[in-house]
């Protein structure tokens, strides 16, 4: 898509991402969802992006530099990424995930991870056409109450 800017998000991007997100999802983001997102906007950790076309907000990308486990230096997060409905399967989720790799490469960071509901086959077949595959880890998961 050639008229798609991708940029760095900002706090004026929150209200939206938030309007993209409750799009997708068909309800408005929870609070915490929220400070989520404004946390993204400012923190030292924090690579996140929004995609824009003629002038309209229509994608974003939240994600992070995390130290990694297990001994690795650096590693990307690839936390979450969601397109306007209308614009879906054009293209906008690649090129948000391709600047993210490149300011990652940028820093000299090789791996990125990321980790889907096991019922999102979507978004499992959007992560496997950008070169994700099964990671060495799996998630571990236990309800304290
Ligand atoms: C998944 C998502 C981020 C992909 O972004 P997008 O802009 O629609 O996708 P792209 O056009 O960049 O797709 C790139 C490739 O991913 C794959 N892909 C994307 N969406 C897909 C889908 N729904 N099913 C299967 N493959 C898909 C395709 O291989 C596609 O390449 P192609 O079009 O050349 O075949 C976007 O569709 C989205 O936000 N979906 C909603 C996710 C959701 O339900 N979230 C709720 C929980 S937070």
């Amino acid at each position: 898509m050639t008229d798609l800017f991708i940029r760095p998000l900002t706090r004026g991007d929150v209200d939206d991402v938030i309007a993209i997100q409750a799009a997708i999802i068909r309800r408005q983001p929870g609070q915490n969802w929220v400070m989520m997102l404004q946390d993204h906007t400012h923190h030292d950790y924090a690579l996140s992006f929004v995609a824009q076309k003629d002038g309209q907000t229509v994608g974003f990308l939240v994600g992070e530099v995390k130290i990694g486990p297990f001994g690795q230096e650096h590693c990307g997060w690839l936390e979450m990424v969601g397109v306007s409905p209308k614009i879906m399967g054009q293209g906008v989720g690649q090129a948000l995930a391709e600047r993210f790799f490149e300011d990652l490469a940028e820093r000299g960071i090789g791996d990125v991870f990321t980790s889907v509901q096991w019922h999102s086959g979507d978004m499992l077949a959007f992560f496997k056409a950008l070169g994700f595959d099964r990671s060495n880890y799996i998630n571990l998961q236990k309800q304290i109450r």
